[in-house]
């Protein structure tokens, strides 16, 4: 995590808000690295005392601090040294259905698609980029205000330098909870980083990745889609990309996104709806049910439906159909037709602009 970074977001205490203070986190010990750099050490709220950890350069500015450390214990304390022949043997005693065979495969799955064109592989059937691609057409459909940006649930962060090349003189910043993801991500930006690539069952080959174009004004952070820990009005761009049917309380984080924007600022938006109850419970999913009412389950409808009457303070600029492909195994994957949002901040609504 770069000092420099810390300072010009100013976040906020995920606990306490910051009850108005300018600036409540502070970096108040650093353990390893160098002031620009800190790989490990704690941040503190100075107004109400909570510490976040660094932990590999990544900073954890979450509200459930202690929920979140016993749930991602493993990613944490995962040893990074194991030759691929033991990561191989430990994939087999564990099996399919364990933490070690997950974690590889969601690596696989997002890895290939954010970072796949620094590997010397090639899959015809299912080439990396496509996050990329609807990041960039997004703000092709609305460019970005002036401000920092956001990438809220960017996974290994590839969207995030996507956004970052392009807006270099910006500072970018990506959240996710996904430890191992942001880590993987951060390793690649570096020029340190492998990826598994799954083949089928708990068989994956490793491959190291060539460094990224550098992009000095990213940062990869560990936060909460559903409670951002930075002010109002903070940036002016933040995407959300394929995120919504991925979050337990889909509303939430929208208020959210929209929340971190300033007036005017642009709400890059991309969603396959595609809802499952693994992710989000029922009741929260937006759309995808009720198909006897005026919106007949479809979830835009229902999403468009939230601006008009003004839940959401957003307008809809333009949209857009894209294509996300997922590699799943070198035999699979999977291909969704995703709905693509621009969208503004702004306190107003209009009903035509809807289309309902
Ligand atoms: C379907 S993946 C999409 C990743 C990436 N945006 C992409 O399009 O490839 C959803 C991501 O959201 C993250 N996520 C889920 N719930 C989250 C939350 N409450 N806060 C932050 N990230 C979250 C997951 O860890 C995962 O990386």
């Amino acid at each position: 995590m770069q000092l420099a970074h810390l300072q010009a977001i100013k976040p906020l205490c995920a606990v306490c808000l910051g009850q108005g203070s300018q600036n409540p986190i502070a970096l108040s010990r650093r353990d390893l690295g160098d002031e620009s750099q800190v790989q490990q050490g704690l941040l503190q709220c100075g107004v109400c005392g909570m510490e976040y950890p660094i932990i590999d350069g990544i900073p954890i500015l979450l509200p459930k601090l202690r929920e979140w450390v016993q749930g991602s214990l493993f990613h944490l304390v995962k040893r990074q040294d194991l030759s691929h022949s033991l990561d191989s043997l430990l994939g087999d005693c564990c099996g399919p259905d364990a933490a070690w065979e997950n974690t590889r495969a969601t690596l696989s799955t997002y890895g290939w698609d954010h970072w796949g064109e620094y590997l010397d592989v090639q899959d015809l059937a299912c080439p990396p980029g496509a996050v990329r691609t609807l990041s960039q057409r997004l703000t092709e459909l609305l460019p970005a205000k002036p401000g920092p940006l956001l990438d809220v649930g960017c996974g290994p962060g590839g969207s995030t330098h996507s956004l970052a090349l392009a807006h270099p003189e910006r500072l970018v910043v990506g959240v996710d909870m996904n430890f191992s993801l942001l880590q993987a991500g951060l390793r690649i930006l570096e020029g340190t980083g492998e990826l598994p690539l799954r083949q089928e069952g708990v068989v994956h080959h490793w491959h190291p990745a060539r460094q990224p174009e550098k992009a000095p004004n990213l940062a990869l952070w560990c936060a909460d889609a559903r409670l951002l820990p930075f002010a109002a009005g903070s940036f002016g761009g933040a995407s959300s990309l394929n995120l919504v049917d991925s979050v337990d309380q889909p509303l939430q984080h929208l208020l959210e996104l929209a929340r971190v924007l300033e007036e005017g600022g642009s709400a890059w938006l991309s969603t396959p709806f595609d809802w499952s109850t693994r992710a989000t419970p029922m009741a929260q999913w937006l759309g995808a049910h009720s198909q006897r009412g005026d919106h007949g389950g479809d979830s835009r409808k229902v999403f468009l439906g939230m601006i008009q009457r003004g839940i959401l303070p957003l307008h809809l600029r333009a949209e857009a159909a894209g294509e996300w492909r997922l590699r799943t195994g070198s035999r699979s994957h999977t291909r969704y037709q995703v709905w693509l949002a621009a969208l503004e901040k702004g306190e107003q609504f209009a009903a035509a602009e809807t289309g309902l």
